[in-house]
């Protein structure tokens, strides 16, 4: 057995055993100002990464490690709060053995969630973006070194379309407003100059950060389903006067957090 599947093997026994009764259908990523998602998880039960062999020790400030088992709504539920990111190491393929855990739980989807700048000048800060498609700006993928034919996954509606118009709706009958666009990811961890910005926006896409695109690679080689969420915290590099940091990130998206989380809620619970 390979160690990567000793460490699957290995958290899917702590789980099972931990949780006994919960067979989670959705698998949740929480970006940066997401966390407050976690206080619709009903009887929640709590593992920290430390107790799972494969699971990230993010570095991140704002980023936590722990995942949690529950419901939202009737539906069972695995929330990551705390992902590595390409980087903190260089490495980008840092969620597979989690992503690989929670398939073999039972999980079906993934919704990814994420802090995102914005490439729109009528998208300000505080807005909601329904991710449609990406760019690999970095192109760097988490697939590099398999073997076999399945490495060459079709990403041609990797942002499921029936998910998004799910989603869309939820949103719509809460009276909230929620754009639609294209995510553009950078390796970070530096901010874009004003010049990549530019270049972003002729490129065609709508919002840019640091994460996201690695897990629905790996998702969509693992057959998920993959929905996901950009919270936007600024306008990108030279778009405004706004000065750009870590901390400005946090800010922002701890102003719309509880928002942004109740509506994520609701649309887990509402997903297929
Ligand atoms: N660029 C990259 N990542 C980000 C940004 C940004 O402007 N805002 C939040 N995450």
């Amino acid at each position: 057995m390979s160690a990567i599947a000793k460490a699957i093997a290995k958290a899917l026994a702590t789980l099972q055993q931990r949780a006994p009764h919960l067979q989670p259908r959705i698998a949740v990523v929480l970006g940066s100002g997401w966390g407050g998602l976690t206080d619709h998880i009903t009887d929640p039960i709590q593992i920290p990464y430390s107790d799972l062999p494969g699971f990230p020790q993010p570095t991140v400030a704002g980023h936590s490690a722990t995942l949690w088992l529950g419901h939202m709504g009737s539906q069972p539920v695995a929330v990551m709060s705390g992902r590595q990111h390409g980087y903190e190491t260089g490495a980008v393929d840092g969620m597979a053995v989690p992503l690989q855990v929670l398939q073999a739980l039972g999980c079906h989807t993934l919704v990814q969630t994420n802090a995102a700048g914005s490439l729109q000048l009528d998208m300000p800060p505080q807005s909601l973006m329904l991710i449609t498609d990406h760019l690999n700006l970095a192109q760097r993928s988490p697939l590099v070194g398999l073997s076999g034919s399945t490495r060459f996954v079709n990403m041609v509606n990797a942002y499921d379309s029936e998910l998004n118009r799910l989603a869309a709706q939820v949103v719509q009958a809460q009276g909230a407003t929620l754009f639609e666009g294209v995510y553009a990811w950078a390796l970070g961890p530096q901010f874009e100059t004003p010049a990549e910005i530019r270049m972003l926006r002729l490129l065609g896409a709508d919002a840019v950060g640091m994460s996201t695109v690695p897990e629905t690679i790996l998702a969509r080689h693992l057959g998920l389903r993959v929905l996901a969420l950009s919270f936007i915290t600024n306008f990108g590099a030279g778009m405004s006067s706004e000065n750009l940091s870590h901390a400005h990130t946090l800010s922002q998206a701890q102003e719309g957090s509880a928002r942004a989380s109740r509506l994520l809620a609701d649309i887990v619970a509402a997903l297929p």
